[in-house]
């Protein structure tokens, strides 16, 4: 490592290299996650296979063994059982790691009556608020105290209820459906989130015997009660690790496919791209972006699925600012979801941000300089900018960049980009075969 701890990782980019090939995608990073958790769920083992070797899995791997689970692994499955030992406290050092690990909650109190998880830090994209998720456990009867920076959430009994969501909360949704898997009667969760990885959810919950209706639309219904059993699942792929690629294809002028994600989890990005004049081609879990001509603007809007996906705004940014004229991005998820604007206008782009809305003035030309990645996404934007950027990017904070890409180096380096990190070799900006070192879902495994 040079003597470089991971926080002080780079990544070096020479632009100008057209990306050219095809990636094949790993596992959904938002889809493992909540799989994990969902595992606490019954005392069987059950094994998620296509896992992504992240650092956020790893902090997930990590938490179900403060837990008491047992995790092992082998390639990209991990086996999960949570017997007897389990307990119910989530430690501060994880959740202030990884805010997703309060997605426990559901499950610990679904199985034990009992979680208390600690309030939850995690990315630096505005306050993540978990009433919701607080409401949604009391409708079904659990009782919640927040106290000493701890939630602590106690059931002598679920009961199915109808919940209905101010807002289709991703993390809201996953927690309520695991709790209700426990809960006496019929659940009704309404104003659901209707992510893909909600569908892969409700997929290994039924596999595990729960009886769940209407996954994927805004009402799901969970008959609680049923026993529930161990599962062997593979996780669907990953739709912002494709959007990312396919946006270094498209801003390189190159020619990307994306291998292993069904085109509809994309649906209005890959409209909008095309909408900007770039090709694309969608085949059997396939997609194949091209471009030769210019690029138009565009006004993207992001919402929750099917609309435009938030994880994908930043990146995306990168590609606007290669077009010709002016778009509007409005960013209606999160707060604070513009922190790696001035990172991008550093590299010479010309966005300005008012409130939610980000103003992007085209065609500019990149050039490269050191910019910090400031959260996981806004990491990747930065990456995609380098490869357009005339000369050398070097690319700081690279551990957010691991917490949700598998091996960056090895697939953008598949698809021809000159790209080294620091801790491979010195720091010369040549290409090099060198893996990357390995990360925390490595040591994780080994042990
Ligand atoms: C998940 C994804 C994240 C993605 C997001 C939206 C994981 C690990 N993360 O995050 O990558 O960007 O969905 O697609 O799957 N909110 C509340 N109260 C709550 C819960 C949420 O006000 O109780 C607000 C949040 O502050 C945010 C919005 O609702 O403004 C969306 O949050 P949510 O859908 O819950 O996102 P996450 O599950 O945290």
């Amino acid at each position: 490592m040079d003597g470089l701890s991971e926080h002080d990782a780079r990544l070096l980019v020479r632009g100008g290299r057209r990306l050219e090939g095809e990636v094949v995608l790993s596992g959904a990073k938002n889809s493992a996650l909540k799989l994990l958790a969902a595992s606490l769920l019954t005392a069987d083992p059950c094994v998620i296979r296509r896992v992504p070797r992240i650092t956020d899995v790893g902090t997930m791997v990590t938490m179900l063994r403060a837990l008491g689970a047992e995790v092992a692994g082998e390639d990209d499955a991990l086996h999960v059982r949570a017997g007897a030992g389990l307990t119910g406290c989530a430690p501060y050092e994880l959740v202030r790691t990884m805010r997703a690990s309060i997605i426990v909650m559901g499950p610990l109190v679904a199985r034990l009556g009992e979680a208390t998880i600690a309030m939850p830090g995690g990315c630096n994209i505005g306050p993540r608020r978990i009433d919701f998720h607080i409401r949604g456990l009391e409708k079904l009867g659990a009782r919640v105290d927040i106290d000493h920076g701890f939630i602590r959430v106690r059931s002598d009994g679920l009961r199915g209820a109808p919940v209905p969501l101010d807002y289709p909360s991703v993390g809201a949704t996953e927690n309520l459906l695991m709790a209700a898997t426990a809960a006496e009667g019929e659940t009704v969760i309404e104003n659901a989130a209707r992510e893909p990885e909600i569908m892969d959810l409700c997929a290994f919950l039924q596999g595990m015997g729960a009886e769940i209706e209407g996954a994927g639309t805004s009402t799901i219904r969970v008959a609680g009660g049923r026993p529930l059993h161990g599962v062997v699942h593979s996780v669907i792929a990953d739709r912002v690790e494709a959007g990312t690629y396919l946006l270094m294809g498209a801003a390189t002028q190159g020619r990307v496919s994306t291998l292993g994600l069904d085109p509809v989890h994309l649906g209005l990005f890959l409209a909008k791209l095309r909408a900007m004049g770039v090709q694309v081609d969608e085949g059997h879990e396939r997609i194949t972006v091209s471009r030769d001509g210019p690029l138009f603007p565009v006004d993207i809007a992001t919402l929750p699925h099917p609309g435009f996906a938030t994880d994908l705004q930043a990146q995306t940014m990168v590609l606007l600012t290669l077009a010709q004229g002016t778009s509007i991005v409005t960013e209606n998820v999160f707060e604070n979801r513009f922190v790696v604007v001035d990172e991008l206008n550093r590299l010479g782009a010309g966005i300005e941000t008012t409130g939610h809305h980000a103003v992007i003035a085209g065609p500019r030309s990149l050039s490269g300089t050191v910019v910090e990645a400031p959260d996981l996404r806004g990491g990747a934007a930065l990456v995609t900018a380098g490869l357009i950027a005339d000369g050398l990017t070097e690319v700081r904070g690279v551990h957010h960049i691991d917490r949700g890409y598998e091996d960056i180096m090895g697939k953008l380096r598949g698809l021809g980009a000159d790209v080294l990190r620091s801790a491979d070799g010195p720091r010369t900006g040549a290409s090099t075969t060198a893996s990357p070192p390995a990360g925390e879902v490595e040591r994780a495994r080994r042990t």
